[in-house]
């Protein structure tokens, strides 16, 4: 990238004192692991033959979903095996927790069906259960920074959350939300096949890594995602870089991390 513009993404991180160190110096640092635990496998029955609902014709409504064909299978293999347009339109008829009552609509996900890097926040926000797409607001400014500062516009990822729907009062996702939702996430993963994820914040880490290791302890680390095992590192969130900026050059550590354990997949 260009050196002037890279520097106006970096002070838009509030990094433009920053030098880039040697490569040597990164390779030194992090460590590649395995996950501690056990990676959430992507299910592989495949799913009941379904009439499908057209993107541009699914409704927020459930009524409508219903009308358009998508079927209220509760069981938890039904993700398997759905193309893009049918997994969108099982999302928008969710129910499958109490989210659907108080959600504006649900948030599927955004960004180029065949890029390489899947970035995994949390949850959507007000902003995002407004506009339905993730990373809308002030800490989706600030993640569109981070990713330019490593040379990727927002278009070239893809960018989900671990929930659909957002939980009243910014509150954490509930487990059993983030069970009920993580099948979603899964299938948008085995249509992807991304080459490398970021996990943004301790929710979004944990609930990828099923682990409750801390975020600092996550950091700088390889770890891998599922029965692909695609790499995942792990992030600070862009909200919380808001709030607390001295945080900012650990982030950036931990995208040139993410963008050399890319280049080496
Ligand atoms: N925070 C998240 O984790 N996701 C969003 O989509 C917005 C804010």
């Amino acid at each position: 990238m260009n050196p002037a513009l890279r520097q106006e993404y970096l002070a838009a991180l509030g990094l433009e004192t920053w030098v880039m160190r040697g490569k040597s110096a990164l390779a030194a640092a992090p460590r590649e692991i395995t996950a501690p635990v056990e990676s959430p496998a992507v299910h592989a029955a495949p799913a009941a033959p379904v009439a499908r609902a057209r993107e541009a014709g699914v409704s927020r409504d459930d009524s409508a979903a219903r009308e358009a064909g998508v079927p209220r299978d509760d069981s938890p293999a039904r993700e398997a095996g759905v193309d893009w347009p049918e997994l969108r339109a099982r999302v928008a008829a969710c129910t499958r927790c109490g989210l659907c009552n108080t959600r504006t609509q649900t948030v599927f996900g955004v960004g180029n069906q065949r890029a390489e890097w899947l970035i995994v926040g949390e949850a959507p926000g007000a902003d995002e259960d407004r506009q339905g797409e993730p990373f809308v607001g002030r800490a989706g400014q600030l993640l569109n920074s981070m990713l330019r500062a490593i040379g990727l516009a927002r278009e070239q990822v893809y960018i989900a959350n671990v929930l659909k729907c957002r939980p009243p009062g910014n509150r954490d996702p509930a487990a059993g939300e983030a069970a009920e939702c993580l099948p979603y996430l899964e299938q948008q993963i085995a249509l992807l096949k991304p080459k490398i994820m970021l996990a943004v914040g301790r929710i979004a880490s944990q609930n990828l890594l099923r682990t409750d290791v801390t975020l600092g302890r996550l950091r700088r680390q390889v770890h891998h995602f599922g029965v692909s095992r695609v790499p995942l590192i792990v992030t600070y969130h862009p909200a919380y870089l808001l709030r607390t900026p001295g945080d900012k050059r650990k982030a950036w550590e931990d995208l040139k991390f993410a963008r050399e354990v890319c280049a080496r997949v």
